[in-house]
């Protein structure tokens, strides 16, 4: 069952969980995420984001939400310090361009489910993620 929000003029109105409805014409329809982050600095509780709108990066969710996730560069793809790792939900984010290949190679301790947070826009749709964020402590900068 996809989860979604209907919205006008780009607000919020109210949450729906059926995948089966017929909208007035000024209603439109936006799928939600659910977005679970773990952190690998310890004594960090993980925080699960409901109702996560799509068209905006991983990493702009965790600043929106007080998560702390460097971007030294200003989420252009010049840095490594949003690296994240992915650890479910790839599919509802672009692939990874050679670009960030070359970045995240740059990082600390990079995996293959090694991302940038700030490449990581989510793509029209629903589901779950699970996000692991790199101990900050570690990464100097912004
Ligand atoms: S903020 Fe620099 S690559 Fe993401």
């Amino acid at each position: 069952m996809n989860k979604y929000c209907l919205s006008t003029n780009g607000r919020f109105f109210t949450e729906v969980g059926t995948d089966s409805l017929t909208l007035p014409p000024h209603f439109t329809v936006t799928f939600m995420y659910t977005i679970k982050f773990t952190f690998e600095q310890k004594g960090l509780d993980p925080i699960t984001l409901e109702n996560v709108a799509p068209d905006q990066s991983i990493l702009e969710v965790a600043l929106e939400n007080n998560i702390e996730l460097h971007h030294n560069c200003g989420m252009v793809c010049a840095c490594s310090t949003c690296h994240i790792y992915l650890q479910k939900g790839e599919e509802f984010v672009p692939e990874l361009s050679d670009r960030e290949e070359d970045f995240i190679d740059r990082a600390k301790n990079p995996k293959l489910n090694s991302r940038l947070g700030c490449q990581c826009v989510l793509i029209n749709g629903s589901g779950e993620l699970e996000v692991c964020v790199p101990d900050q402590s570690l990464i100097h900068g912004e």
